[in-house]
């Protein structure tokens, strides 16, 4: 029996009956009920009810080639036929993992030539976080275990990717984290630069944070410092240009590992491949996941540095820590696939030429002036907007984070798929959009902004 033979209120009654969502207030949900997508196209969605919606946030960060591309659902079906699974644990392997592995040997920064594979981002960095303890382990410093992370990071739900990432909410969840993780603050000039600093000043000054965190520990206890080149589920929060290449000295002079967390901007979002090309740093391991198969199969790939992978090597000795679907076949498959659609049509060029530049300038010139915004920022695709009530203190309405959801109801039902994190409106869209997409973009939000206006002033 297919959904079809179901109502959308039986969908939504079954739902809420028995399937528990991922961060999601239940009580809430229950007494919602939830919106149920039933298929998509190219950058729209569409409800059950027929209700085309343009995805601002490409499903989670993830479908970077738009939906209804039929080349990927062939190439999974080929690769099911002909070997559907087969694991790559006991000196196995099986041919797309392998070829995955060269191309994405070749895509990536020029030292980064190894992959381990996982189903999620959270799986990849579970195992960044154990590989590095691991190297300096096989290196003779195992007490060289700590990790420094930033506050209000994300880097996924696992008990490691919880305690790893800086939200407050879910470690006090978690019970106890995976110890010997410090969290330093956030390159985040809006709320964070003092009176008069400039941004490559406050770039500065949070990098200082990663050094005092060094220094505090002592180098020979600090494995490596993890962060993500813009901060996502944070609030799309994008450091000055002197952030990383400072952070990348300072790992560098204490022989501190530097582990990128590109599950988001990997694969075109900022227009490089990955954004340690756009912030001209060189990591030691790059998470990666989401847009590796533009979302149509789940895999995650960690990309390992040579520094890493020439100690496994030399030094020998089994790592203990692997996955069931590593390197899936059929999800490997896909993944060739979708990188070689985002290599012909281009997409990676035209974020950095064209659509990317041009969304920047349609947000400022059409979003930032408005009464609720304090500020938009944005880099390649990758865009937030500040909702504030008082442009010039930059006052928040209270409670916090209660302002961004009106503005995201009303987008919704303008047909424009926005995500609020706190007081920021999110987008992330597809790497196909046009400059006609986003300019459809801007007059759904300007309305929506302009409908949330009058609610909340009303308050
Ligand atoms: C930067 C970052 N790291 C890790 C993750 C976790 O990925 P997953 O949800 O696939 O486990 C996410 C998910 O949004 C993310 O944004």
């Amino acid at each position: 029996m297919t959904y079809q033979n179901y109502s959308l209120k039986q969908l939504q009654q079954i739902d809420a009956a028995h399937h528990l969502h991922p961060f999601t207030d239940h009580k809430e949900l229950r007494e919602a009920g939830s919106r149920i997508i039933t298929r998509a196209d190219g950058p729209f969605i569409y409800d059950a009810d027929g209700t085309e919606i343009l995805d601002g946030m490409a499903g989670l960060w993830c479908v970077n080639v738009g939906y209804g591309r039929n080349e990927l659902a062939e190439a999974a079906y080929a690769q099911m036929k002909e070997l559907p699974y087969y694991n790559s644990f006991f000196k196995c392997s099986t041919p797309t993992p392998v070829l995955l592995s060269k191309k994405l040997a070749e895509l990536a920064p020029k030292q980064v030539g190894q992959v381990f594979y996982g189903s999620s981002g959270s799986e990849a960095n579970d195992t960044a976080l154990r590989l590095v303890r691991h190297y300096w382990a096989l290196e003779g410093k195992p007490e060289k275990n700590r990790i420094i992370s930033r506050k209000m990071g994300y880097h996924g739900s696992t008990v490691a990717g919880t305690s790893l990432g800086g939200m407050e909410p879910m470690h006090k969840q978690l019970g106890g984290a995976v110890p010997n993780i410090v969290h330093v603050m956030m390159p985040y000039a809006y709320e964070l630069a003092l009176p008069g600093e400039s941004d490559h000043d406050f770039g500065l000054r949070a990098a200082k944070a990663v050094e005092d965190a060094i220094l505090e520990a002592g180098a020979d206890k600090v494995a490596a410092f993890i962060g993500e080149p813009v901060m996502g589920a944070g609030g799309v929060k994008i450091p000055p240009l002197s952030y990383w290449p400072e952070v990348q000295r300072i790992c560098r002079k204490y022989d501190v590992l530097l582990m990128l967390d590109e599950v988001i901007t990997g694969y075109g979002r900022t227009g490089e491949w990955f954004a340690a090309q756009t912030f001209g740093i060189e990591p030691d391991t790059i998470t990666t996941a989401k847009a590796l198969t533009s979302g149509y199969q789940p895999l995650s790939a960690l990309l390992v540095g040579d520094r890493i992978s020439r100690t496994l090597v030399e030094k020998g000795g089994e790592f203990y820590h692997g996955y069931t679907y590593s390197g899936h076949p059929v999800a490997c498959a896909v993944a060739l696939k979708n990188l070689e659609i985002i290599e012909r049509e281009g997409l990676v060029e035209r974020v950095r030429n064209d659509t990317g530049p041009y969304f920047a300038q349609a947000l400022q010139e059409r979003i930032a002036g408005h009464n609720l915004v304090g500020e938009v920022r944005s880099i390649g695709l990758m865009g937030a907007i500040e909702i504030v009530k008082d442009k010039a203190t930059k006052e928040r309405y209270l409670p916090s984070g209660s302002a961004a959801v009106v503005v995201r109801d009303h987008a919704i039902a303008q047909g424009m798929m926005l995500r609020a994190t706190g007081d920021t409106m999110i987008l992330s869209p597809p790497l196909i959009w046009t400059r006609e997409t986003v300019d459809m973009a801007c007059d759904r939000i300007a309305r929506a902004l302009d409908l949330a206006e009058a609610d909340l002033r009303k308050r």
